[in-house]
């Protein structure tokens, strides 16, 4: 019989995942902090902080993928002073038996707070970050549950990192001598004496009985997080030294009364003793300076999610849209895909494509945040119209807001701005293409027009309005087509390891047919009539070129190689059939709705699993470098036939732009996280998190979910749920509701805040259709789609009725 396993559930009021089991097999883990400060914390309170970039900004140390698992990290140890027993507030890494002690980890939005039941005492201990001060805050809570009276201890112990990871893992002939430790007045301060602006520190809102700056005086030899002996014999060393490895503990002794509990607050800052760590520590020291800065976050989150909320029969979808989903997607915009257990920080900057898709999902709630994204692309843009693939954009800023200019000794020589513009041959045929749509529907969101506008320049030389941008986009890719008229593959398209070169991609091409589409709307908006005419051809001619070449009798190929075989036609042994050549068909309009339909059923027959749609099938097993570097990857996993989810919900759109409900929900559902809740032993992910694939059919670990957090899959299942299945969307002129929902459901409600107005939806579907629209009523009155922005500040009631 199969064994089901969980380690915890979904607490919809408080918007929380709690783990009611530490022992999970792998880290789930969340993000704290919202501006510059982040911490990636796991469920036993592992992890890393840094400031404003993973890999120069490094806070504290974090020992990637290694043994024991999440180590080090932020933890609180308890003592008992008359017993010697000693445990921590998470379950590691002291790690007591679960038999005898309980212990929960509440994820929350941008908030983990551990509890703890062990030895008479409960404790707990939240993280967060305030969203104006670069501090992490550990709210600490221990309270006496036993009837007696108990002396106890309590040691704070996280690891500082020397802020480049770089030199932090390699170069520990700077690393360790390069960096210190000082302790004054209750404050440990950490200084990289090369960088006479750089400091962190840790304070607390008491004065410590001892300390220990020095980490290996903390730990004793020979001994690790498990069991310092500083922990052990009850008492700190004072230590603090110039370079070496560095941790921060401050110890507090107390006695509690039976039923007596104590508030204790430490306090992981940015910046130096003098200027920061006496403000902070003086601010901090109020609790109710902590309150409110936790409701403050609160708060933001709660403002934020309330401009689109939805109700629908499926509870699963309604926990991951109205939360998750859409924390899991701003959290790729707010620190980009470089921060996590798995990106450890090796590398800064932005991913040309993933940026711009993850830009598109959050608008509506993080205006400001996708718009830096966006201007940030539009500037990383070459004046050919190709994007650089992976940019810091950091190098496009003009010097004076760059850091003081003494240069540690050996950092690699820092690029000039014509350095890091790349040439051809490392072009991603998809990158650019992807910032079309980003910026239209962006205006789109807020009504902004005069941004097509914009004034911006190019990454290598001169500047052309945004609009200007977007022309030399779709120009590149109708200049860069093959000898079939089918867009180049180049570096590589979306598919990182499909490396056609001079080999054409299918894919591509429907996406550039795709943004055509979406800027002809654009310049017919701003009557622009000589674009419209000009860009109108070009579609036309992308879409015949689809059409006469790229249909292979039952379904779409997925491109040609360089000498001009097909990948993905029925006669290919391996790698007959490709999810994204059916999906952006369809999803891009180029597809008739007959051959829509058989692609898609193709998908379903061919692709589909339990866990989600594989990305092609079957798996390759022999090396082909002319098709590239997927072919030399084992099978099942990543882009050779794992499911790999970023895809799943384009086929899901795919299916509601053919009016399938039933499947659409039928392929939302199979890969959906919260679905796997109880299958961790399947899973072992996050059940919160969608992961970047799950391994194929043909692995044997087949339903392993990898790489949680930052994928593109959580933005787009975010819009593929929320405009294609629920069916709202805003264009330049209107709201727009068209649904395709599974004929079961009776109604659902969105609630959906658009440029300042409510708009409180209520969709009725009396006759069990998938699809179609009898009537709208906005107010009472019945009104066509799209309905106009109304006033600012007013609250509005749609009624629809689907026939
Ligand atoms: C990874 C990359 C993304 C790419 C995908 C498929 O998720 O971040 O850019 O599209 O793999 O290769």
């Amino acid at each position: 019989m199969e064994v089901k396993i969980r380690y915890g559930y979904f607490d919809n009021i408080n918007r929380e995942y709690v783990i009611e089991r530490p022992d999970i097999p792998v880290s789930w883990t969340n993000y704290l902090g919202v501006k510059d400060l982040c911490t990636i914390i796991s469920h036993n309170a592992g992890g890393y902080s840094f400031y404003k970039s993973a890999e120069h900004g490094r806070i504290t140390r974090f020992r990637p993928n290694g043994v024991p698992l999440d180590r080090p990290g932020h933890y609180t140890y308890l003592r008992d002073d008359e017993t010697g027993e000693y445990w921590s507030i998470s379950w590691q890494p002291v790690g007591k038996d679960l038999e005898r002690a309980t212990y929960q980890c509440h994820h929350g939005l941008s908030y983990s707070r551990f509890i703890c039941d062990y030895f008479g005492i409960h404790a707990e201990q939240l993280l967060f970050i305030p969203i104006n001060d670069d501090v992490e805050l550990w709210d600490v809570v221990i309270k006496n549950t036993s009837d007696k009276i108990r002396k106890l201890s309590i040691f704070s112990y996280l690891e500082f990192s020397f802020q480049h990871i770089e030199i932090d893992n390699q170069n520990l002939q700077i690393s360790l001598y390069a960096s210190g430790s000082s302790y004054k007045d209750g404050i440990i301060e950490y200084d990289f004496f090369y960088e006479p602006w750089n400091y962190h520190f840790l304070a607390s809102n008491f004065d410590p009985d001892s300390y220990d700056c020095v980490r290996d005086r903390f730990l004793g030899n020979y001994r690790t997080e498990t069991n310092p002996i500083a922990v052990e014999r009850g008492e700190c060393h004072n230590s603090t030294e110039l370079g070496g490895n560095h941790c921060g503990s401050l110890h507090k002794r107390i006695i509690l009364d039976s039923g007596e509990e104590i508030r204790v607050i430490f306090m992981l800052g940015v910046g130096s003793r003098e200027e920061k760590g006496r403000m902070i520590k003086h601010k901090y020291s109020d609790f109710k300076n902590v309150d409110n800065a936790f409701n403050g976050l609160k708060e933001y989150w709660q403002e934020k999610l309330s401009n689109l909320q939805v109700n629908t029969p499926h509870q699963g979808m309604n926990t991951m849209l109205n939360t998750w989903t859409i924390y899991e997607a701003e959290t790729c915009v707010v620190w980009s895909r470089f921060a996590s257990f798995i990106e450890v920080g090796g590398r800064t900057g932005l991913g040309y494509r993933d940026t711009s898709q993850d830009a598109m999902s959050c608008i509506h709630t993080n205006p400001n945040k996708c718009k830096q994204r966006i201007l940030e692309l539009l500037n990383g843009l070459t004046s050919m119209g190709y994007g650089l693939h992976l940019f810091d954009p950091e190098v496009f800023k003009s010097q004076k807001d760059q850091l003081p200019g003494v240069k540690l000794p050996t950092v690699k020589p820092t690029p000039k701005q014509e350095d890091i513009i790349h040439g051809l041959e490392d072009v991603c045929a998809d990158d650019a293409l992807w910032l079309v749509a980003t910026v239209c529907e962006f205006v789109k969101e807020t009504g902004d027009v005069a941004f097509f506008d914009k004034v911006v320049p190019y990454a290598d030389k001169k500047e052309g309005t945004v609009y200007e941008h977007l022309k030399k986009i779709l120009d590149f890719s109708a200049d860069h087509v093959g000898q079939n008229g089918i867009c180049q593959g180049l570096r590589a398209d979306w598919n990182d390891c499909l490396n056609l070169g001079g080999g054409e991609s299918a894919m591509v091409t429907f996406m550039h047919y795709w943004a055509l589409k979406i800027f002809i709307e654009a310049a017919k908006h701003l009557g622009r009539d000589d674009d419209v005419q000009k860009y109108t051809a070009m579609a036309d001619k992308v879409k015949k070129a689809c059409e006469d070449l790229l249909w292979d009798d039952k379904w779409y190929v997925r491109g040609f190689t360089k000498t001009g075989r097909k990948i993905g036609t029925q006669e290919s042994i391996e790698g007959k059939l490709f999810l994204n050549a059916q999906s952006w068909a369809v999803y891009s309009e180029v597809a008739s709705e007959k051959r829509g339909k058989m692609c898609m059923d193709a998908v379903n027959d061919h692709l589909y699993s339990k866990y989600g749609l594989h990305l092609l099938w079957p798996a390759y097993s022999k090396p082909d470098d002319e098709i590239g570097y997927v072919t030399r990857v084992y099978k099942g996993i990543k882009e050779n036939g794992s499911i790999f989810s970023h895809p799943n919900p384009w086929a899901v759109i795919a299916e509601c732009i053919l009016g399938r409900g039933d499947r659409a929900l039928k392929f939302y559902d199979a890969i959906l996280p919260y679905s796997q809740n109880d299958i961790i032993e399947i899973r072992e992910a996050e059940p919160y998190s969608y992961c970047q694939f799950i391994m194929g059919k043909d692995h044997t670990a087949h339903g392993r979910a990898r790489h949680p957090w930052l994928t593109g899959t959580a933005g787009w299942f975010y819009m593929a749920a929320t405009k294609y299945i629920l069916g709202i969307k805003v264009n330049f002129d209107g709201l727009v509701i068209d649904p395709c929902i599974p004929k079961d459901w009776k109604e659902f409600q969105v609630q959906r805040n658009w440029r300042g107005a409510t708009y409180k939806i209520n969709v009725k579907n009396p006759h069990s259709v998938m699809k179609g629209i009898k009537s709208i009523r906005l107010n009472g009155k019945l009104v066509e789609c799209p309905i106009s922005p109304q006033k600012s500040g007013s609250v509005n009631d749609i009624e629809v009725i689907m026939e």
